[in-house]
């Protein structure tokens, strides 16, 4: 089926949402996020999270619907994120896309968010290049991944042998005394200091460890490093300078994702790099990866902030990509799966 109309619907985390793809375009998309609820505690509480899902399920479909002008019998299929998430939040709303699917005789495609995350770049650049690199950066993901065929086949070629980028600013940035999410603050503050001020350290570059991990990421020695420096200060009766370590953070994290992910573009021979997750908003990231892209002839695919952040049109636009290359819808009665592997597209 060619240009299928696709109803996506994305409950992970802490936003519900949902939004309608026609072929590679957008044709509406509502986001509700719980994150408040959640910001005096530090981190997302699942049972939170889980119960704002409940609230904002039906509204946030039925907006997503009315925006398109359409009524459930109007779409093709549905898709809905399985995994990986928070096993409550990904019940909820798998369970309300699994009854829309029953009642209205649709098809039902329970994806892969992470791959979502890399398949929204095709509603602003495009249809993919046959064989890809793409660099996911996300709250729970940093991995470099082949994109032989986004609807069938996908490789991790590297990741995070510890935390991911977007942990270890959310975990800088409590010792700060930033409310969470963190890492938007210290994207804020670090583009007011200087990127050089502290040597971070930059993971799995150099020496044996470096050459026995091309691909590989790295952060807890760069979270580790600069708390013991802002202990250090501290203990020295010091002032933080936060604008200073927020830059010389994001600078050290940026420089070895956009080193690293242009090196595995070259060795496997790609000319494009697609960017996709939560964490690919980040500013030092978004100008450190155009500007290595450009050195090395690479061409780097960024969405704009709104489609980076959890939305429903990654979910519907994996969806499409599903139905139009002819891949079987899931089972009714398919799994939820928290800790979905990369490599799985859909289920
Ligand atoms: O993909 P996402 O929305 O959720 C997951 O699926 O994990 O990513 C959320 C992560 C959080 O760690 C948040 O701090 C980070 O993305 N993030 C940022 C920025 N915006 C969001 N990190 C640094 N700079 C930003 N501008
Ligand atoms: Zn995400």
């Amino acid at each position: 089926m060619s240009e299928p109309v696709v109803l996506g619907i994305e409950s992970t985390c802490d936003e519900t949402a949902a939004a309608i793809v026609r072929g590679r375009t957008l044709v509406s998309n509502v986001v509700a996020s719980s994150m408040q609820e959640h910001a005096r505690y530090g981190g997302v509480i699942p049972e939170i999270a889980s119960r704002a899902h409940a609230e904002a399920f039906v509204p946030v479909v039925s907006k997503a619907l009315h925006d398109a002008d359409m009524t459930l019998s109007d779409v093709d299929a549905i898709a809905v994120s399985a995994g990986p998430g928070l096993a409550g939040c990904l019940a909820v709303g798998v369970s309300g896309a699994k009854a829309l699917a029953w009642a209205a005789g649709k098809p039902i495609y329970g994806i892969n968010h992470v791959i979502g995350h890399i398949a929204v770049t095709q509603l602003q650049f495009g249809a993919f290049p046959e064989d890809t690199l793409a660099l996911i950066v996300s709250g729970g993901h940093t991995s470099l991944l082949h994109v032989k065929d986004v609807t069938r086949h996908v490789d991790v070629v590297g990741t995070t042998l510890d935390d991911a980028a977007g942990e270890c600013f959310d975990k800088i940035a409590r010792l700060l005394g930033f409310p969470y999410p963190g890492g938007p603050h210290i994207d804020r503050h670090g583009q007011l200091g200087d990127p050089h001020a502290i040597k971070v350290p930059q993971g799995l570059t150099q020496g044996r460890a470096g050459k026995q991990h091309p691909y590989d990421f790295s952060f807890s020695g760069v979270k580790t490093a600069v708390a013991r420096w802002i202990e250090g200060q501290q203990a020295a009766g010091h002032e933080i300078p936060v604008d200073d370590i927020c830059a010389s953070l994001a600078d050290s994290v940026a420089t070895v994702l956009a080193t690293k992910a242009i090196h595995g573009c070259e060795e496997y021979g790609s000319k494009t790099l697609i960017v996709g997750g939560g964490f690919s908003a980040n500013s030092q990231l978004r100008a450190k990866l155009l500007e290595v892209g450009e050195e090395h002839g690479v061409a780097v695919r960024i969405p704009k902030i709104k489609l980076c952040t959890d939305n429903g049109a990654m979910v519907a636009m994996l969806g499409s990509n599903l139905v139009e290359a002819g891949v079987a819808p899931s089972a009714p009665d398919f799994p939820i799966d928290s800790t979905m592997p990369l490599n799985v597209i859909s289920v």
